[in-house]
Protein backbone atom coordinates (compact mmCIF):
# COMPACT_ATOMS: atom_id res chain seq x y z
CA UNK A 1 0.00 0.00 0.00
CA UNK A 2 1.40 3.04 -0.93
CA UNK A 3 1.60 5.86 1.71
CA UNK A 4 -1.10 8.02 0.28
CA UNK A 5 -3.48 4.97 0.39
CA UNK A 6 -2.35 4.28 3.69
CA UNK A 7 -3.53 7.52 5.08
CA UNK A 8 -6.61 7.35 3.57
CA UNK A 9 -7.42 3.70 4.67
CA UNK A 10 -6.49 5.13 8.47
CA UNK A 11 -8.60 8.00 8.01
CA UNK A 12 -11.60 6.05 6.85
CA UNK A 13 -11.13 3.00 9.48
CA UNK A 14 -10.74 5.77 12.41
CA UNK A 15 -14.13 7.21 11.36
CA UNK A 16 -15.95 4.40 11.02
CA UNK A 17 -14.75 2.97 14.23
CA UNK A 18 -15.84 6.75 16.09
CA UNK A 19 -19.10 6.21 14.07
CA UNK A 20 -19.35 2.63 15.95
CA UNK A 21 -20.17 1.24 11.89
CA UNK A 22 -19.21 -0.90 9.37
CA UNK A 23 -20.19 0.39 6.45
CA UNK A 24 -17.12 2.07 5.00
CA UNK A 25 -16.34 -1.98 4.74
CA UNK A 26 -19.36 -2.58 2.26
CA UNK A 27 -21.43 -4.39 4.65
CA UNK A 28 -23.64 -1.29 4.56
CA UNK A 29 -23.50 1.95 2.90
CA UNK A 30 -23.57 5.23 4.63
CA UNK A 31 -27.28 6.12 4.23
CA UNK A 32 -28.51 2.55 5.39
CA UNK A 33 -26.32 3.36 8.63
CA UNK A 34 -28.25 7.15 9.27
CA UNK A 35 -31.27 5.61 8.12
CA UNK A 36 -31.24 2.89 11.04
CA UNK A 37 -29.50 4.80 13.06
CA UNK A 38 -29.38 8.28 15.22
CA UNK A 39 -25.71 8.02 16.39
CA UNK A 40 -24.83 10.22 13.14
CA UNK A 41 -27.01 12.76 14.33
CA UNK A 42 -29.03 12.71 11.58
CA UNK A 43 -32.96 11.65 11.02
CA UNK A 44 -33.53 11.04 7.57
CA UNK A 45 -36.98 10.48 5.38
CA UNK A 46 -38.67 11.94 8.35
CA UNK A 47 -39.51 15.34 7.69
CA UNK A 48 -39.79 17.77 11.30
CA UNK A 49 -41.38 21.03 11.56
CA UNK A 50 -41.77 22.69 14.42
CA UNK A 51 -42.93 26.77 14.74
CA UNK A 52 -44.32 29.29 17.05
CA UNK A 53 -47.94 29.65 18.28
CA UNK A 54 -51.28 28.56 16.94
CA UNK A 55 -50.95 30.14 13.55
CA UNK A 56 -47.75 27.82 12.97
CA UNK A 57 -50.37 25.12 12.58
CA UNK A 58 -51.23 26.63 8.85
CA UNK A 59 -47.50 27.73 8.82
CA UNK A 60 -46.34 23.77 9.68
CA UNK A 61 -48.83 22.74 6.42
CA UNK A 62 -47.31 25.07 3.68
CA UNK A 63 -43.91 24.19 4.99
CA UNK A 64 -44.62 20.63 4.95
CA UNK A 65 -46.02 20.90 1.64
CA UNK A 66 -42.45 21.59 0.32
CA UNK A 67 -41.33 18.96 2.49
CA UNK A 68 -43.57 16.30 0.89
CA UNK A 69 -42.37 16.57 -2.68
CA UNK A 70 -38.79 16.43 -1.74
CA UNK A 71 -37.85 20.40 -1.57
CA UNK A 72 -35.38 21.22 0.94
CA UNK A 73 -35.97 23.26 4.40
CA UNK A 74 -34.67 25.86 3.50
CA UNK A 75 -37.78 26.88 0.97
CA UNK A 76 -39.66 24.91 3.29
CA UNK A 77 -39.06 27.84 6.63
CA UNK A 78 -39.54 30.33 3.66
CA UNK A 79 -42.70 29.05 3.02
CA UNK A 80 -44.60 28.20 5.98
CA UNK A 81 -43.54 31.77 7.66
CA UNK A 82 -45.04 33.55 4.30
CA UNK A 83 -48.13 32.18 5.82
CA UNK A 84 -48.34 34.25 8.65
CA UNK A 85 -46.71 36.97 7.01
CA UNK A 86 -49.49 37.21 4.37
CA UNK A 87 -52.66 36.71 6.80
CA UNK A 88 -54.16 39.78 7.31
CA UNK A 89 -56.31 38.30 10.78
CA UNK A 90 -52.21 38.39 11.99
CA UNK A 91 -51.53 41.52 13.78
CA UNK A 92 -48.08 40.56 14.80
CA UNK A 93 -46.59 39.57 11.08
CA UNK A 94 -46.13 40.47 8.34
CA UNK A 95 -48.38 42.97 5.69
CA UNK A 96 -51.51 43.14 8.41
CA UNK A 97 -48.67 43.84 11.46
CA UNK A 98 -49.32 46.54 13.53
CA UNK A 99 -47.49 49.92 13.62
CA UNK A 100 -44.99 51.58 15.49
CA UNK A 101 -45.71 54.21 18.06
CA UNK A 102 -45.35 56.68 14.74
CA UNK A 103 -47.92 54.66 12.80
CA UNK A 104 -45.18 52.71 10.38
CA UNK A 105 -45.07 49.52 9.49
CA UNK A 106 -41.73 48.32 10.36
CA UNK A 107 -40.81 44.79 9.73
CA UNK A 108 -37.51 42.14 10.59
CA UNK A 109 -36.87 38.71 9.82
CA UNK A 110 -34.26 36.29 9.51
CA UNK A 111 -33.02 33.00 7.93
CA UNK A 112 -30.87 29.98 7.57
CA UNK A 113 -29.70 27.40 5.64
CA UNK A 114 -28.02 24.06 6.81
CA UNK A 115 -24.67 25.30 5.64
CA UNK A 116 -24.53 28.08 8.31
CA UNK A 117 -25.91 30.75 5.46
CA UNK A 118 -27.64 33.64 7.28
CA UNK A 119 -29.47 36.65 6.00
CA UNK A 120 -31.08 39.43 7.50
CA UNK A 121 -33.68 42.24 7.05
CA UNK A 122 -34.63 44.59 10.21
CA UNK A 123 -36.84 48.11 9.73
CA UNK A 124 -37.07 46.89 6.40
CA UNK A 125 -41.04 48.97 5.35
CA UNK A 126 -43.30 48.55 2.54
CA UNK A 127 -42.38 44.66 1.55
CA UNK A 128 -45.35 42.33 2.76
CA UNK A 129 -42.25 39.00 2.44
CA UNK A 130 -39.67 40.08 4.96
CA UNK A 131 -38.60 36.50 5.03
CA UNK A 132 -37.76 36.40 1.23
CA UNK A 133 -35.98 39.65 0.96
CA UNK A 134 -33.78 38.21 4.38
CA UNK A 135 -33.12 34.60 2.15
CA UNK A 136 -32.08 37.09 -1.03
CA UNK A 137 -29.56 39.11 1.60
CA UNK A 138 -28.02 35.63 1.99
CA UNK A 139 -27.73 34.56 -1.50
CA UNK A 140 -27.31 37.46 -3.38
CA UNK A 141 -25.07 39.89 -1.41
CA UNK A 142 -21.92 39.40 0.43
CA UNK A 143 -23.73 40.57 3.90
CA UNK A 144 -25.53 39.13 6.53
CA UNK A 145 -27.60 41.65 7.37
CA UNK A 146 -29.83 44.80 5.52
CA UNK A 147 -31.73 47.53 7.23
CA UNK A 148 -33.84 50.37 6.88
CA UNK A 149 -33.92 52.35 3.32
CA UNK A 150 -30.79 50.31 2.63
CA UNK A 151 -33.21 47.24 3.04
CA UNK A 152 -35.97 48.46 0.83
CA UNK A 153 -33.64 49.74 -1.57
CA UNK A 154 -32.07 46.09 -2.19
CA UNK A 155 -35.31 44.60 -2.20
CA UNK A 156 -36.56 46.90 -4.89
CA UNK A 157 -33.94 46.29 -7.19
CA UNK A 158 -34.73 42.51 -6.49
CA UNK A 159 -37.98 42.63 -7.90
CA UNK A 160 -40.32 43.06 -4.49
CA UNK A 161 -42.98 45.04 -4.71
CA UNK A 162 -43.79 48.20 -2.72
CA UNK A 163 -46.71 48.39 -0.71
CA UNK A 164 -48.61 50.34 2.14
CA UNK A 165 -49.03 47.71 4.91
CA UNK A 166 -50.99 49.17 6.91
CA UNK A 167 -54.01 47.80 7.47
CA UNK A 168 -57.82 49.51 8.08
CA UNK A 169 -57.22 47.55 11.45
CA UNK A 170 -54.16 48.19 12.83
CA UNK A 171 -54.77 52.06 11.80
CA UNK A 172 -57.94 52.02 14.06
CA UNK A 173 -55.82 49.95 16.97
CA UNK A 174 -53.16 52.73 16.45
CA UNK A 175 -55.32 55.35 16.91
CA UNK A 176 -57.19 53.41 19.37
CA UNK A 177 -53.48 53.68 21.52
CA UNK A 178 -52.69 57.02 20.88
CA UNK A 179 -55.39 58.18 22.79
CA UNK A 180 -54.75 55.88 25.45
CA UNK A 181 -50.82 55.57 25.73
CA UNK A 182 -49.86 58.57 25.71
CA UNK A 183 -47.32 57.33 23.05
CA UNK A 184 -45.05 54.99 25.58
CA UNK A 185 -44.23 51.80 23.92
CA UNK A 186 -46.45 48.49 25.89
CA UNK A 187 -44.49 46.32 27.64
CA UNK A 188 -46.28 43.43 28.54
CA UNK A 189 -46.59 39.62 28.24
CA UNK A 190 -48.99 39.41 25.23
CA UNK A 191 -47.46 41.90 22.72
CA UNK A 192 -45.17 40.03 21.14
CA UNK A 193 -46.31 37.21 18.55
CA UNK A 194 -43.67 36.45 16.11
CA UNK A 195 -43.23 32.71 14.02
CA UNK A 196 -40.04 30.95 14.24
CA UNK A 197 -39.86 27.89 12.18
CA UNK A 198 -37.26 25.10 12.33
CA UNK A 199 -37.29 22.30 9.59
CA UNK A 200 -35.63 19.07 9.02
CA UNK A 201 -35.78 17.82 5.54
CA UNK A 202 -35.69 14.40 3.86
CA UNK A 203 -32.29 14.44 3.55
CA UNK A 204 -31.76 15.34 7.59
CA UNK A 205 -30.89 18.80 6.99
CA UNK A 206 -32.15 21.70 9.22
CA UNK A 207 -32.83 25.41 8.38
CA UNK A 208 -34.84 28.03 10.23
CA UNK A 209 -37.13 31.07 9.83
CA UNK A 210 -38.17 33.90 11.89
CA UNK A 211 -40.17 36.88 11.00
CA UNK A 212 -42.64 39.60 13.21
CA UNK A 213 -43.38 43.07 13.04
CA UNK A 214 -42.36 43.12 16.32
CA UNK A 215 -43.61 45.10 19.51
CA UNK A 216 -46.99 46.66 18.68
CA UNK A 217 -46.30 50.70 18.94
CA UNK A 218 -42.50 50.41 19.53
CA UNK A 219 -39.98 53.30 19.48
CA UNK A 220 -39.84 54.44 15.37
CA UNK A 221 -36.23 52.78 14.29
CA UNK A 222 -36.96 49.88 17.42
CA UNK A 223 -35.37 46.41 16.51
CA UNK A 224 -35.86 43.17 18.34
CA UNK A 225 -34.48 39.83 18.34
CA UNK A 226 -36.08 38.24 15.58
CA UNK A 227 -33.73 39.24 12.76
CA UNK A 228 -30.70 38.84 14.69
CA UNK A 229 -28.73 36.04 14.41
CA UNK A 230 -28.52 33.68 17.45
CA UNK A 231 -31.25 35.64 19.50
CA UNK A 232 -34.50 35.17 17.77
CA UNK A 233 -33.41 31.95 15.59
CA UNK A 234 -30.32 29.79 15.24
CA UNK A 235 -29.74 26.84 13.26
CA UNK A 236 -26.64 24.64 13.43
CA UNK A 237 -26.63 21.58 11.07
CA UNK A 238 -24.29 19.42 13.22
CA UNK A 239 -27.02 20.05 15.94
CA UNK A 240 -30.75 21.39 16.15
CA UNK A 241 -32.48 25.06 16.04
CA UNK A 242 -34.01 27.43 17.88
CA UNK A 243 -36.34 30.37 17.90
CA UNK A 244 -37.84 32.47 20.37
CA UNK A 245 -40.47 34.63 20.93
CA UNK A 246 -41.89 37.49 23.16
CA UNK A 247 -39.98 40.07 24.10
CA UNK A 248 -37.15 40.52 21.59
CA UNK A 249 -34.99 42.81 24.24
CA UNK A 250 -34.94 40.16 27.01
CA UNK A 251 -33.54 37.52 24.14
CA UNK A 252 -30.88 39.45 22.72
CA UNK A 253 -29.62 40.42 26.52
CA UNK A 254 -28.80 36.52 26.67
CA UNK A 255 -28.39 35.45 22.94
CA UNK A 256 -31.49 33.58 23.28
CA UNK A 257 -31.74 30.64 20.25
CA UNK A 258 -27.68 30.68 20.49
CA UNK A 259 -27.96 29.84 23.90
CA UNK A 260 -30.42 27.23 23.13
CA UNK A 261 -28.24 25.24 20.35
CA UNK A 262 -25.17 25.73 22.30
CA UNK A 263 -26.81 23.60 24.69
CA UNK A 264 -28.19 21.00 22.99
CA UNK A 265 -24.57 20.63 21.50
CA UNK A 266 -23.19 20.10 25.14
CA UNK A 267 -25.59 17.00 25.81
CA UNK A 268 -28.94 18.97 26.64
CA UNK A 269 -32.10 17.98 25.16
CA UNK A 270 -34.42 20.15 23.61
CA UNK A 271 -36.65 20.87 26.71
CA UNK A 272 -33.67 21.33 28.71
CA UNK A 273 -32.18 23.79 26.95
CA UNK A 274 -34.78 25.71 26.42
CA UNK A 275 -35.90 25.53 30.16
CA UNK A 276 -31.65 26.74 30.76
CA UNK A 277 -32.48 29.68 28.48
CA UNK A 278 -35.61 30.73 30.03
CA UNK A 279 -34.12 30.64 33.76
CA UNK A 280 -31.38 32.24 32.41
CA UNK A 281 -33.67 35.25 31.22
CA UNK A 282 -35.70 34.89 34.90
CA UNK A 283 -32.07 35.33 36.74
CA UNK A 284 -30.96 38.32 34.77
CA UNK A 285 -34.38 40.28 34.47
CA UNK A 286 -35.57 41.92 37.38
CA UNK A 287 -38.93 42.42 35.75
CA UNK A 288 -39.48 39.16 34.15
CA UNK A 289 -42.88 38.81 35.66
CA UNK A 290 -44.24 41.26 33.53
CA UNK A 291 -42.67 40.12 30.66
CA UNK A 292 -43.51 37.07 28.50
CA UNK A 293 -40.34 35.17 25.84
CA UNK A 294 -40.51 31.06 24.65
CA UNK A 295 -38.36 29.04 22.94
CA UNK A 296 -38.94 26.59 20.53
CA UNK A 297 -35.92 23.62 19.62
CA UNK A 298 -35.48 20.99 17.60
CA UNK A 299 -32.72 18.37 17.43
CA UNK A 300 -31.33 16.70 14.50
CA UNK A 301 -32.62 13.52 16.02
CA UNK A 302 -36.86 14.87 15.56
CA UNK A 303 -36.66 15.67 19.38
CA UNK A 304 -38.56 19.18 20.24
CA UNK A 305 -38.60 21.33 23.37
CA UNK A 306 -40.93 24.17 24.74
CA UNK A 307 -40.46 26.77 27.19
CA UNK A 308 -41.22 29.99 28.22
CA UNK A 309 -42.24 32.41 31.13
CA UNK A 310 -45.63 33.05 31.37
CA UNK A 311 -48.54 30.34 30.60
CA UNK A 312 -50.15 30.47 27.46
CA UNK A 313 -47.21 30.01 24.25
CA UNK A 314 -48.21 27.69 22.49
CA UNK A 315 -46.42 25.66 19.35
CA UNK A 316 -47.54 23.90 16.73
CA UNK A 317 -45.61 20.65 15.53
CA UNK A 318 -45.75 18.42 12.39
CA UNK A 319 -43.90 14.77 12.10
CA UNK A 320 -44.52 11.35 10.87
CA UNK A 321 -47.69 13.61 8.60
CA UNK A 322 -49.59 14.70 12.28
CA UNK A 323 -49.28 18.65 12.54
CA UNK A 324 -50.48 19.87 16.24
CA UNK A 325 -50.92 22.72 18.66
CA UNK A 326 -49.12 21.97 21.68
CA UNK A 327 -49.13 24.04 25.46
CA UNK A 328 -45.74 24.38 25.95
CA UNK A 329 -44.76 24.10 29.79
CA UNK A 330 -43.44 27.28 31.68
CA UNK A 331 -41.81 28.67 34.49
CA UNK A 332 -44.14 31.18 36.29
CA UNK A 333 -46.39 29.04 38.20
CA UNK A 334 -47.53 30.77 40.80
N1 LIG B 1 -39.83 38.93 19.42
C1 LIG B 1 -40.26 39.96 18.59
C2 LIG B 1 -39.81 41.27 18.99
O1 LIG B 1 -39.56 41.52 20.15
O2 LIG B 1 -39.74 42.13 18.14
Amino acid sequence: MNRRKFVLNTALTSIGGLLGINYLKGNNSLEAHLKSSVNGGIMLDNPTIISTWRFGIAANDAAYEVLSKGGNALDAVEAGVKVPEADLNNTSVGRAGYPDRDGKVTLDACIMDKDGNAGSVAFIQHIAHPISVARAVMEKTPHVMLVGDGALQFALENGFKKEELLTENAKKAWEEWKKKNNYTPPIGPNNHDTIGMLAIDKEGNISGACTTSGLAFKMHGRVGDSPIIGAGMYADNNVGGAAATGLGEAVIKVAGSFLVVEAMRNGRTPQEACEMAVHRIVEKQKNYKDIQVGFIALNKHGERGAYSIVKGFQYAFHQKGENKVYDSDYHLKE
